[in-house]
């Protein structure tokens, strides 16, 4: 690949670029997040946490519907041209999802404390929260790529 940034690739090698380091990293995450909710769930209810993990299930449903509408539907139609013309609004909705998503993110930032570690967790809890950490990375990186990249040259080139 000769392009110097993201910036400069054609627009199949960015969709490559995107579903490669934007959506695989993610996908693992995401599963390792929900196997760990659920036993947090089963192994004792987490207490103070059930709402938390509540919340983060909630989440990880979310980006999944989110990431397999752009696998399946949306990235398929860039890759046939069909984004242009009416296909362009859909840009729209992603860009709208993106920000649900950010904002349900940033609700469990709230909700715990901007992921505060303290010395009363458990070593459970403290690996949680870093995963917390590192899936608000992913999803700010996603959406930067997606927002300021990608959907910006769709609606240049269409
Ligand atoms: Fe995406
Ligand atoms: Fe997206």
């Amino acid at each position: 690949m000769n392009a110097k940034t993201i910036f400069d690739l054609p627009l199949m090698d960015l969709l490559a670029f995107v579903k490669r380091c934007c959506h695989e990293g993610l996908h693992d995450t995401l599963v390792d997040l929900r196997d760990h909710s659920l036993r947090r769930i089963q192994d004792d209810g987490t207490g103070g946490q059930l709402i938390l993990t509540e919340h983060v299930l909630g989440l990880i449903r979310r980006i999944q519907r989110h990431l397999a509408y752009e696998e399946n539907t949306f990235f398929p139609l860039i890759e046939v041209g069909g984004h242009q013309g009416s296909g362009l609004s859909l840009i729209d909705d992603l860009i709208n999802d993106h920000a649900q998503i950010i904002a349900a993110m940033q609700m469990i930032r709230a909700m715990t404390r901007d992921f505060e570690i303290t010395q009363k967790m458990t070593s459970d809890c403290v690996s949680y929260y870093k995963k917390l950490v590192e899936l608000e990375r992913l999803l700010a990186n996603h959406a930067q790529i997606e927002n300021q990249i990608l959907y910006p040259m769709l609606q240049k080139i269409s």
